[in-house]
């Protein structure tokens, strides 16, 4: 984990409200496919916390990230160009365990809304070690619909929006369903309620959440981010999103 100074390379609005963002620099340690960057925005000490933003590919010494625009510190984040400078920390947290899945079987990989970034480095990195990748992501809507041909290349993909305005009209559940898509290991990000269906319905196989929490520090010190864990839903046992996690195994962490 390192603090860097990055350059922004290239920024865009790539779908209503969700932005590209590519920045390059010195010394960033290769990031595991579902481990994330902790976020400097502006630079002064208004906001005070960094926001946690999902490594959504890599390429040499640069990196992208997609994030939507919708608080205080993202909308801040947005009014960047290329050529400035963005105080990055990372990477940070355990990452998807790629090693779970072996060459020639399949991996199902369900993204919802802004959980979706991650899963792109994760499918280039399966798919480069010879796993057969699927890929269903959920959205709103059509306006909010991003990098649909950049996963088609990887593998077959599956849209689903919830005003059936692109692809399947409905949820991620319902296009699994559907299509009678069959997969070695599940690995999925979104938000709780549909991490939280896909376990109810797959949590007996392979599986795999990687889960959105509001953070603080993001390196396991301030306990902003814990969750408690299946097996004591109530009592002492927990787990830090940011350094136990953001992935844990299909029945951990109660969603
Ligand atoms: C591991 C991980 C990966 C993520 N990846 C992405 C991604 O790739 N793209 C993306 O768009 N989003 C991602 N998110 C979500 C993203 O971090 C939030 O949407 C973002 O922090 C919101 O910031 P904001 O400035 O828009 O909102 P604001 O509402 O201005 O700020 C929210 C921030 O306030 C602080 N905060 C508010 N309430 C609390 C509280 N109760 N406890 C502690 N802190 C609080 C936190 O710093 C929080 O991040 C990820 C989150 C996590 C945990
Ligand atoms: S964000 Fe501080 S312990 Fe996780």
């Amino acid at each position: 984990m390192k603090i860097n100074d990055l350059t922004i390379t290239s920024h865009k609005e790539i779908a209503k409200d969700i932005y590209e963002m590519k920045l390059t620099g010195e010394a960033l340690q290769m990031p595991l496919p579902g481990q994330f960057v902790h976020v400097k925005v502006g630079r002064g000490t208004d906001p005070l916390l960094r926001r946690p933003i999902s490594v959504c590919d890599t390429e040499g010494q640069s990196f992208t990230m997609l994030y939507r625009a919708e608080g205080k510190g993202t909308t801040q984040l947005s009014k960047e160009q290329a050529g400035q400078r963005v105080n990055v920390l990372g990477p940070l947290g355990n990452g998807f365990p790629t090693d779970s899945i072996s060459p020639g079987e399949t991996a199902l990989l369900v993204g919802g809304g802004i959980g979706v970034p991650p899963l792109y480095y994760l499918s280039k990195t399966l798919q480069a070690k010879g796993v057969n990748v699927i890929h269903v992501l959920g959205f709103q809507t059509k306006d909010v619909v991003f990098y649909k041909e950049e996963f088609t290349k990887l593998g077959p993909t599956y849209v689903a929006t919830v005003d059936g305005t692109e692809g399947t009209k409905g949820f991620v559940t319902d296009v699994i369903v559907s299509e009678d898509l069959s997969f070695d290991a599940l690995y999925s990000c979104g938000p709780t309620p549909m991490l939280k269906a896909l376990e109810q319905q797959y949590g007996n196989q392979r599986m795999y959440l990687s889960l959105e929490e509001r953070m603080g520090c993001g390196i396991g010190a301030c306990f902003a981010c814990v969750c408690r864990t299946q097996a004591d839903p109530n009592g002492v046992d927990y787990r830090k999103v940011c350094s136990d996690g953001p992935v844990f195994p299909a029945g951990e962490v109660a969603l």
